[in-house]
């Protein structure tokens, strides 16, 4: 079995997200359990590329509308990452320096899809399963079954696991001649409410679909995406698999970017050396509990709640606590916390923008982390946050209402949560949680008991292997 993972992202050549850190993660795991898995994505012009060298192994050509594209295929030629990783060049469309944003990000991922499928068609060993990821490889399902071209490759099952259904890569249907010539009587495969929606399209076209946790699973035909109906007739195709994290890049006792790597055993005195060097950095006090919160500046995080949150903690209570801050995204979001860094100098700290290093220096020596959203297919940074022996404080949703269990609530529990994101209920968390920091026992009680759960790969990894092996090509 050789399975190929697409992807926009795949850690550590290019990640915005959680996305990167799954796709980064989950084939070397698949690797080490006996399944070959190979991960293809777009080359962009990151650090990554300069610093790794690349074979050359493929170079061919399609047509998209009226252009002719060529594009290359480099393989990495390290072989350092524990699955073989192919980068699709398309000069002037795929070589860009971000990931995501550009205008025309619909034809950058179309290029891509085809490019991806105009070389797999001419190799004489093909891949037994195609394991899409999000959106921008949603079209791939759709196309393996209805382009005249691609008819070869028509019994190849197709995975698609979706990482965030909030995002479905909607193009209006003026955009359907960048498509290789497909059976129109299927045009209904692409649509929904009269848009080209490849998020829609991969649901319905895939042999299965996986969401990244089962309690996301369980939100999709209810929540606010826009696609519930389609969640609902399609259910039986789909299962709710939990993300694992990658134990060997995030771990507390040998984190390169840790001031003073620790274990459980010494979680109490490594903890307060790292919140030092933070709170040193940050002009912070390090005797007071530290709140943080890492990730996307956007609604779906709860984001926005946060200088509404800080305000009541520091203004209205007041409550002795301190803030830390380490994220990107909306504008006005990023404005007020700079507001916020202004107005508190001393207990609220913000940095602005993505910081790989710094965000491992937070989840340990941060005390508590803070995740108040809306929507959260699985999240990540709560089972960082575990592995650091830092509680997370978070909403009760998909993927965090999977992992976090509220200490009060059960006796094994480890975390606090909250119903949902409102700025009363983070706030009532805030102070649950600057009354735990008090007891300093029973809070380094709880910072063993989280780092000692397992939340690694190895799990999740046969779980998609099960899955692999239910699906047979016809
Ligand atoms: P999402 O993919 O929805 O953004 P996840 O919780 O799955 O959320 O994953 C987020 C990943 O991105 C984590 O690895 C987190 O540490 C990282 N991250 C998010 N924002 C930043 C930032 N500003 N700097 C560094 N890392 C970040
Ligand atoms: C998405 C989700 C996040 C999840 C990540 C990895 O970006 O928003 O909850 O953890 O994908 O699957």
């Amino acid at each position: 079995m050789h399975i190929f993972h697409l992807s926009a992202e795949c850690y550590p050549a290019a990640k915005v997200g959680g996305l990167g850190d799954v796709v980064g993660a989950l084939p070397k795991y698949l690797n080490s359990a006996g399944v070959k898995a190979t991960v293809v994505m777009p080359y962009y012009e990151k650090p990554f590329v300069i610093n790794h060298s690349l074979e050359r192994v493929f170079e061919g050509s399609f047509t998209l509308r009226e252009e002719h594209i060529s594009f290359k295929i480099l393989k990495e030629a390290s072989d350092s990452l524990g699955f073989d990783l192919y980068l699709i060049y398309i000069p002037g469309l795929l070589d860009r320096p971000e990931v995501y944003s550009y205008p025309d990000e619909h034809v950058q991922f179309i290029a891509f899809q085809i490019a991806f499928l105009e070389w797999i068609l001419k190799q004489t060993e093909r891949p037994s399963i195609l394991h899409c990821h999000d959106h921008h490889t949603g079209l791939i399902p759709f196309l393996v079954n209805n382009a005249y071209r691609y008819s070869a490759l028509k019994k190849t099952p197709t995975v698609f696991t979706i990482h965030n259904a909030q995002y479905q890569g909607i193009i209006g249907w003026e955009n359907a001649d960048y498509l290789p010539q497909f059976d129109p009587w299927k045009a209904g495969l692409l649509d929904w409410d009269g848009r080209i929606n490849p998020l829609a399209a991969a649901v319905k076209c895939c042999w299965k679909y996986t969401t990244v946790s089962p309690g996301y699973m369980n939100e999709l035909p209810v929540n606010n995406s826009g696609l519930q109906e389609l969640f609902r007739m399609e259910h039986k195709k789909g299962s709710g698999i939990l993300n694992g994290i990658d134990t060997d890049i995030w771990n507390p006792s040998d984190d390169k970017y840790l001031i003073q790597p620790y274990s459980a055993d010494t979680v109490e005195n490594g903890k307060y050396a790292n919140k030092e060097r933070l709170c040193h950095e940050f002009s912070l006090d390090v005797k007071t509990p530290l709140i943080s919160f890492i990730g996307r500046l956007a609604g779906e995080k709860g984001a926005d709640l946060l200088p509404a949150i800080i305000t009541d903690a520091l203004e209205t209570s007041p409550l002795d606590v301190n803030f830390l801050i380490l994220g990107s995204g909306d504008y006005f979001i990023e404005n007020s916390l700079a507001e916020l860094k202004q107005r508190y100098p001393a207990q609220c700290a913000v940095y602005i923008g993505y910081n790989e290093e710094l965000s491992h220096r937070v989840y340990a020596g941060t005390d508590f982390l803070i995740m108040p959203s809306r929507v959260e297919p699985c999240g990540l940074n709560q089972l960082y946050s575990l592995r650091y022996g830092t509680m997370p404080l978070v909403s009760r949703v998909g993927g965090l209402n999977d992992t976090v269990v509220d200490f009060d609530e059960f006796e094994d529990g480890y975390g606090i949560c909250f119903e949902t994101a409102t700025v009363a209920q983070a706030s009532q968390a805030i102070r649950r949680a600057i009354n735990l920091f008090g007891d300093t026992v029973k809070l380094n009680g709880f910072r063993k008991q989280m780092m000692a759960l397992d939340f690694s790969w190895q799990h999740a990894a046969q779980q998609y292997i099960d899955l692999y092996n239910t699906l047979k090509p016809v």
